[in-house]
């Protein structure tokens, strides 16, 4: 690789609705994005992309990736959208990309981007808090990493991976256990130098199968980490420069100024039945 290149990663964005009181949205949005879009602006060097991996809007209406498209159309630096599980699909291709008539069809999608193969999943599933990649996701991503062999490769997934050993009880923070194993041993071997994702509300850093895990803070609430027994949300946002070099992949985390103030809490218990009942197999 003849230079460094930066870029920028942005996670969470919840965008809301103009004009529809959301009592799920705790924070100004709209305002936290164009801060943060300022801030993109005087990041050196400049920045070569963007990355924005999932949950682009908080309530996944049309109307609200219309929103998110008016604050974005300042910046004339290529955006990779990925989406999340606030987000519809349906949404998306209606007000993102007027493409309405794909629908319910996964936005899996990949770029060559100054010698970075970007490849991004579609881990929403629609009804449901935890991540899952569908077989035909899987068969387009088996084919996908096969082509650019000499790039190195940036995978974006709204869900990061499930991290542990065995299937956790928690895995609506996560890509499912299953789905999990089955990326991590297409990635294998693949010169992937990152994963970047979003979900958890906080800024981590993990290496999972000796690729780094970057997920961000997002730009909504931040996940107070030091409440185990609930799910607080205090008040919170973040953005990430990264950097690749021959050598690997560096990402710097930039903290907005937070007063951690509480905006909610979730009981954990509500989350998961929440999750275990969207698991059931479908009745036919
Ligand atoms: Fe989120």
């Amino acid at each position: 690789m003849a230079n460094d290149i930066t870029f920028v990663h942005l996670t969470d964005l919840h965008v809301g609705t103009p004009g529809v009181d959301d009592p799920h949205l705790f924070s100004d949005t709209g305002a936290t994005l164009s801060t943060i879009l300022d801030l993109v602006e005087s990041v050196t060097p400049r920045p070569r992309f963007l990355v924005a991996s999932g949950d682009l809007t908080n309530r996944g209406d049309a109307e609200s990736f219309r929103e998110l498209k008016r604050i974005m159309a300042r910046i004339d630096i290529p955006v990779i959208y990925a989406l999340g599980n606030h987000d519809t699909r349906s949404g998306f291709y209606d007000g993102m990309a007027e493409q309405p008539h794909l629908l319910e069809t996964p936005y899996f999608h990949d770029r060559v981007i100054d010698g970075i193969h970007i490849v991004t999943l579609d881990s929403s599933t629609p009804g449901q808090i935890g991540g899952t990649i569908e077989p035909e996701q899987f068969m387009w991503l088996e084919s996908v990493l096969d082509t650019h062999p000499d790039l190195p490769k940036l995978i974006v997934s709204h869900h990061p991976p499930a991290l542990g050993d065995e299937p956790d009880l928690a895995h609506w923070r996560t890509l499912e256990f299953a789905d999990s194993k089955r990326l991590a041993g297409l990635l294998t071997g693949k010169r992937v130098i990152g994963i970047l994702s979003g979900h958890i509300h906080h800024d981590r850093v993990s290496v999972w199968h000796g690729i780094p895990v970057v997920v961000g803070m997002g730009q909504h609430a931040a996940t107070d980490i030091l409440h185990t027994e609930v799910l607080r949300m205090v008040s919170g946002s973040s953005f990430a420069i990264g950097t690749i070099r021959s050598s690997g992949l560096t990402v710097a985390f930039v903290p907005l100024p937070s007063d951690r103030a509480e905006l909610n809490r979730y009981p954990l218990d509500l989350l998961r039945q929440r999750n275990a009942i969207a698991s059931l197999p479908a009745a036919h």
